[in-house]
């Protein structure tokens, strides 16, 4: 496995079904109460550029239930913000900890930072991908439906970190992805494709949702882009989740938000309290599937 998880490229496809089995394996012992410790002594820093209340709070739960402790590191606390490079702030912080995981804007930062890492990183989100999220995703329509593999998942909404992590997703773990955006919203096509699944984007979203499992969205406006918003807002009303795209997909089609979620915006308020809506669930799974990763990297099994 890679010492770093920046991008779902990162995984094989047998790696990432053996992330899924875990997850299943840690969810069913905090049910019933085993402890598991396997990160006991280690320490996780987190280094966030952005707001959270999802990943921060999964990733330092986490790290203690599995008996590790996680330090919540604001950048503009460090000093990495007064002019320390990202490669001596990445030397210092591996002789601390065994594991970052990092949230901030420009994605190449996090490539650096983890080149010069000695210890694993782990991405919580950049503007181009966010590939945690992804993996508890996965899990959640496994959980679900019982196979990510051969699925139709239609994403509705603006072509984002979050669906190029979808895209990725789609070609290394073999189902079919149906991206719905206006034209000057449309993802980056990503540069680290797999060989299966089939990716398409359109810009209808009636045509995107036909015959699809999951329909999922995320906010319109992602952090860091909130200048661009009244227009971009006006562009994306086609594209909302509403009981008529629901109704036009599979009967029992789930409907997936990566949250936060604004309200009747992106998703009416109908359907993501509707019974159609997985998003508490798949809220949950998140802190599940990164324990299954931060096992699997700070902790390797022995040789
Ligand atoms: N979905 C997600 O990453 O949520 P947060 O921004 O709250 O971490
Ligand atoms: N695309 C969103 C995801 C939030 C979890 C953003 O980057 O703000």
């Amino acid at each position: 496995m890679n010492k770093d998880f920046l991008s779902i490229s990162d995984f094989s496809r047998e790696e990432i079904l053996t992330l899924l089995e875990k997850s299943a394996e840690l969810k069913q012992k905090r049910i019933d109460h085993i402890p598991h410790h396997p990160l006991k002594g280690k320490s996780l820093g987190m280094i966030f550029s952005k707001h959270s209340t999802r990943t921060r709070i999964s990733f330092e739960v986490g790290m203690f239930e599995l008996g590790g402790q996680a330090l919540f590191l604001a950048t503009d606390q460090l000093q990495l913000t007064r002019g320390e490079t990202v490669e001596d702030s990445a030397k210092v912080l591996s002789r601390y900890l065994d594991g970052i995981v990092i949230r901030t804007y420009d994605h190449e930062e996090v490539v650096n930072f983890a080149r010069h890492a000695s210890v694993p990183v782990i991405n919580g989100l950049t503007d181009l991908n966010h590939p945690v999220q992804i993996m508890a995703d996965l899990f959640t329509i496994q959980e679900k439906i019982g196979k990510v593999k051969g699925i139709k998942v239609a994403y509705l909404g603006d072509g984002n970190n979050v669906t190029y992590s979808w895209m990725v997703a789609a070609s290394v773990m073999g189902f079919h992805l149906a991206v719905a955006c206006p034209s000057d919203h449309q993802p980056q096509w990503p540069k680290e494709m797999g060989s299966l699944g089939k990716v398409e984007i359109l810009e209808d979203a009636f045509e995107a949702v036909q015959n699809a499992d999951v329909i999922y969205t995320d906010v319109w406006v992602s952090m860091g882009q909130e200048s661009e918003s009244e227009e971009k807002i006006k562009r994306l009303q086609p594209y909302q989740i509403n009981q008529a795209l629901v109704d036009a997909a599979n009967d029992g089609v789930l409907v997936m938000h990566c949250l936060p979620a604004h309200r009747d915006m992106e998703i009416s308020s109908e359907v993501m309290d509707g019974k159609n809506s997985i998003v508490f669930d798949q809220a949950e799974n998140r802190l599940h599937v990164q324990k299954a990763i931060l096992e699997a990297l700070l902790s390797p099994p022995q040789q």
